[in-house]
């Protein structure tokens, strides 16, 4: 299951994200703005419970989330995406999964984690700007739920087929959210047209 989150506003932000000549600093600022949007949509079906709130005028029944939220940003590049869930989820819990694909073999390998212990209780949103071949997230996923987590969401600013179907097929139960579904992998395995590579243009290390 995916979900591409369109609307005006996240396409014009994709139009600034994707340029070439966006340096580091505004590619945060945009990265920031796109996630808090796309997880806007994410957060849809996050329950909530009623509660009674005094106003100057009354007491009326309104409601609060009612959920554990474990945000799981894959390093680097998922640290982007950290203050723009974070601003719509402040008490949401943070843990880390460090993976980094070989520039040959494009396959992840692990070298840092660390989960809040609470993984089963909650539902965690895994945050990388870019779902390429799929093999981090699927990573990433296979590790929460190694840790009892049963309730996962995907949330990315640029997917493609490719990835959508191998993370499917690995793990059905799990929503990708994306701001764009673009059209394939290059012989790198980049998404095409995309953005470049996330995590050099986000920390200038280009
Ligand atoms: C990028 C990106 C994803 C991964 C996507 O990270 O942020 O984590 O590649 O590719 P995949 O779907 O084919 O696995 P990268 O490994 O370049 O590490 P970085 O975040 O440290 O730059
Ligand atoms: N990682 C990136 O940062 N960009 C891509 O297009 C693919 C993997």
């Amino acid at each position: 299951m995916h979900q591409e989150v369109t609307h005006p506003c996240i396409q014009h932000k994709l139009a600034l994200i994707r340029d070439c000549e966006t340096g580091h600093q505004k590619f945060r600022e945009l990265a920031t703005e796109i996630t808090m949007f796309v997880c806007y949509e994410a957060l849809r079906h996050v329950k909530v419970k009623d509660v009674d709130v005094e106003t100057p005028l009354t007491t009326t029944k309104c409601q609060m989330l009612d959920e554990q939220i474990i945000v799981v940003p894959i390093l680097r590049a998922g640290v982007g995406m950290l203050n723009g869930i974070l601003s719509l989820v402040p008490s949401a819990r943070v843990g880390f999964v460090g993976l980094e694909r070989d520039e040959q073999t494009a396959e992840a390998s692990t070298y840092y984690e660390k989960l809040p212990g609470h993984v089963a209780d909650g539902i965690s949103i895994i945050v990388d700007p870019m779902v390429a071949t799929g093999g981090s997230t699927i990573a990433a996923i296979d590790k929460l739920k190694s840790k009892g987590a049963r309730r996962i969401i995907v949330v990315c600013i640029v997917t493609c087929p490719e990835g959508l179907e191998a993370v499917h097929k690995a793990h059905p139960d799990v929503q990708v959210y994306a701001a764009t579904i673009d059209a394939e992998l290059n012989d790198m395995k980049y998404i095409v047209p995309g953005l470049g590579d996330a995590g050099d243009r986000l920390y200038g290390t280009v």
